[in-house]
């Protein structure tokens, strides 16, 4: 099933019968096509990852629905593939710099496309900074570790600071109101408004060519909305959708997904984001989600780095540096020295 979420989208610029909007596909008025923009799925590439079931709780008949998806999907070509093409399409996977040489090797070339990645860790270890870096970074062209693309912001703690994303692109070179514009920013005053903030967030990434959404932080209305154990489950099942809903953007529009979570020192308090279950047929676990937790050192600018859980890369850790500049590699002879 997870093949069915695989990014197509240079495949259908080739087929001269592929929809680019649900108001094209047949027998579509414009009161489906509204309802189905209402309930998140305003383009081809959302709707061919949608379930019969998130169609029927909009009001949509199963029939309909299941008809609806098909032709979504068959319109993409989204479908069985051969192992061979799915080589290809794992070989579509993008790598996004995080400016620290030791990290992208740690990452196996920076932050992967199609795949969600975690910054997790203390309050002041450093994530919010990572993220403003990697809105920047993700504006540089393939050949300086970018993806040529936008950034999509969602802030739920108002940490973002347009004067660190000046720094950090003076320091690239990059022209700073350019690199602004890029970034589309968007504060989320809940959780509600986080989820839905994403659930409209298919025709920005294309329309903007956005290739990286940042959640920060992922979790901080959650934990601050749903209190104590009898909430656990309802919060848990609330967060695991936002999650697959992130997964398949990032799937769709092959791009990067990088979301952070604030946690306690101890780490039987982590909060835990493992518990991504399949939902609604899909397959995702742990196959698409990178854990990588960071904190602070003796060094007063000077981080620890962890690759904690990958798919399929070996654990590690290395040292990165925050500076005026930015994220930043720690020196040999820093390393020495300490
Ligand atoms: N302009 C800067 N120059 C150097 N270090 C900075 C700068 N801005 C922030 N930092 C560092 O980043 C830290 C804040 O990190 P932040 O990403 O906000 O933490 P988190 O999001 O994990 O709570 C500061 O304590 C400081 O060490
Ligand atoms: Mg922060």
């Amino acid at each position: 099933m997870a093949l069915l979420e695989m990014p197509q989208k240079e495949k259908t610029k080739e087929k001269k019968t592929a929809f680019t909007d649900i108001s094209e596909l047949p027998n579509v008025g414009p009161a489906t096509a509204e309802k189905l923009k209402e309930i998140g799925f305003s383009t081809i590439e959302a709707l061919a990852t949608a379930t019969v079931a998130e169609l029927e709780a909009a009001g949509i008949g199963e029939k309909r629905a299941s008809e609806l998806i098909e032709m979504a999907r068959s319109s993409i070509e989204i479908a069985w593939v051969t192992a061979k093409e799915l080589a290809a399409l794992k070989s579509s996977v993008k790598h996004l710099t995080t400016s620290s040489r030791a990290l992208d090797n740690l990452l196996g070339g920076g932050i992967e496309t199609q795949a969600i990645t975690e910054f997790f860790g203390e309050f002041g270890s450093g994530k919010s900074q990572i993220c403003h870096q990697l809105a920047v970074n993700v504006q540089l062209p393939l050949d300086r570790g970018g993806l040529e693309g936008a950034a999509l912001y969602i802030d739920t703690e108002n940490t973002f600071r347009i004067e660190r994303i000046e720094q950090m692109a003076r320091h690239l070179n990059l022209d700073f109101e350019r690199v602004a514009d890029n970034i589309i920013y968007a504060e989320a005053y809940n959780s509600d408004h986080q989820v839905l903030l994403l659930e409209k967030a298919d025709r920005i990434i294309k329309e903007h060519n956005v290739k990286l959404v940042i959640i920060d932080s992922l979790t901080s209305h959650f934990r601050s909305e749903y209190i104590g154990r009898e909430m656990l489950a309802e919060r848990q099942q609330k967060l695991n959708k936002h999650m697959h809903r992130l997964l398949r953007l990032a799937r769709a529009f092959n791009l990067a997904a990088v979301v952070t979570n604030q946690v306690m020192a101890r780490p039987d308090e982590f909060f835990s984001l493992n518990a991504v279950s399949p939902v609604g047929g899909h397959i995702v676990g742990h196959t698409s989600h990178m854990r990588i937790f960071i904190r602070k050192t003796a060094g007063k600018n000077v981080r620890i780095v962890r690759l904690v859980s990958s798919p399929h890369l070996p654990e590690g850790e290395v040292l990165v540096k925050i500076t005026e500049n930015g994220i930043e590699d720690v020196e040999e002879a820093e390393i020495r020295s300490r």
